[in-house]
């Protein structure tokens, strides 16, 4: 893997922020997208701008074609086995709304409780109580390891689902999936995963996973936003009602009644953004060029790297510390509050994360109000976690 050359297909690695090299530390939040990437929307804008599967002329055709292609590339990238089990979304969020509107449709009664981790992200657990349902948590350790024995325990004869984030946007934890869907299945229970923070880091395999839904946005993963993904196993996906309604997801339309498309364009309404699936092909061809196992070792190696660097400060606190964990590391120092952290490393150039990540359950885990968050991606760099720790060392003096 040629760092410097990955560095140069991400125009913004280049940009000064407060007069110093950006230092990009928040690729939790968003990664940076390669040259390719903007290209694909400037060039579908540019020449291929049509509304697609219903125009009968040539840009309509093309747009098409291009924007199925990407569903098959989606299939085989996560292992799928049809591409009647991809549908695109605007991003994790929307798609565990649509899981959770239309799995709640088919199959709550009332008196419906759905498992989660106790580390989701609020999207991986208020669709669920909008959904109506009551939510039991798994509870995890102090390193942020599930208590598996735990999760055993807290299926009833009301559990409906199983939702958790196959790695904690806060914690880095990779859980066991695999391990949670045997259990589940075991008690005759459907898992659907949050991916929002594993697709950029690992290769996931859904039927390795055996996973019934993989949700995922493509903004973590190198792609444009405005793009997300719901894998869902095909049989399941059928017996859903639709989410939404309108244009594309029907069949028939009359005002007594409706008839639905086909699977998956049942769950697409209305014109989707067409440029930014195509961003999210190309961000595919990127990751499977650098090899999402070089990645992941890159990443390993910057983690350990900072984490060891980390740890040689005064009054650090990590939160997270399970041993399988993937590019995100988040901590407390001293007395210092996150926030100002944040923002006086912010006047160095490092751009990191700093609060509740949109975790507030796993912060009252923990009884603080927030973290400091660094999360790496593929194009960061030893240099730059060192740049990270001088500012810190900088910073931290002013803050005790
Ligand atoms: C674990 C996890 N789930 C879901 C989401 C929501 O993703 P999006 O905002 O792209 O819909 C995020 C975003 O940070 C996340 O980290």
């Amino acid at each position: 893997m040629n760092i410097n050359d990955i560095r140069s297909q991400f125009p913004i690695l280049g940009e000064q922020v407060h007069g110093r090299p950006l230092v990009y530390l928040d690729n939790a939040a968003t990664t940076q997208k390669p040259q390719r990437v903007i290209d694909a929307l400037t060039d579908y804008y540019s020449h291929l701008n049509a509304n697609i599967h219903r125009g009968a002329h040539h840009l309509a055709a093309v747009a098409t074609e291009r924007y199925e292609a990407v569903r098959l590339q989606v299939m085989k990238f996560i292992g799928a086995l049809s591409p009647d089990e991809i549908v695109f979304t605007r991003g994790t969020t929307e798609s565990i709304n649509l899981v959770a509107a239309s799995f709640a449709k088919a199959y709550f009664d009332g008196d419906d409780e759905v498992i989660v981790s106790g580390m989701e992200h609020h999207s991986n657990i208020v669709p669920w109580q909008l959904a109506g349902a009551t939510l039991r948590p798994i509870p995890f350790t102090d390193e942020g390891v599930l208590d598996l024995e735990a999760y055993e325990r807290l299926f009833t004869d009301k559990t409906k689902l199983v939702s958790v984030c196959h790695v904690s946007n806060t914690l880095g934890t990779v859980n066991p999936v695999q391990r949670i869907v045997e259990i589940a299945h075991a008690h005759g229970v459907p898992v659907l995963v949050d991916g929002a923070q594993a697709v950029s880091h690992l290769q996931v395999d859904v039927r390795a996973l055996d996973c019934d839904f993989y949700c995922f946005s493509g903004h973590k993963m190198y792609a444009p936003m405005g793009v997300g993904v719901v894998y869902g196993r095909d049989r399941l996906l059928k017996a859903l009602p639709p989410y939404q309604g309108g244009g594309e997801m029907i069949e028939e339309v009359t005002f007594q009644r409706t008839t639905y498309n086909r699977l998956p364009f049942k769950f697409e309404a209305g014109t989707p953004s067409v440029g930014d699936v195509l961003g999210l092909g190309r961000a595919i061809d990127f990751m499977q060029e650098v090899g999402v196992d070089n990645i992941a070792a890159h990443e390993a190696d910057l983690l350990r790297y900072a984490t060891e660097r980390l740890s040689s400060l005064p009054g650090i606190r990590i939160y997270g510390t399970a041993p399988d964990k993937a590019a995100v590391l988040s901590f407390l120092v001293g007395e210092a509050h996150p926030y100002d952290v944040g923002t006086l490393v912010d006047q160095l150039g490092v751009a990191v994360r700093t609060g509740h990540h949109c975790t507030q359950p796993v912060m009252d885990r923990y009884g603080i109000p927030g973290t400091v968050r660094a999360s790496f991606a593929v194009y960061n760099t030893r240099a730059e976690v060192d740049a990270f720790f001088a500012a810190l060392e900088r910073v931290l003096p002013m803050l005790q």
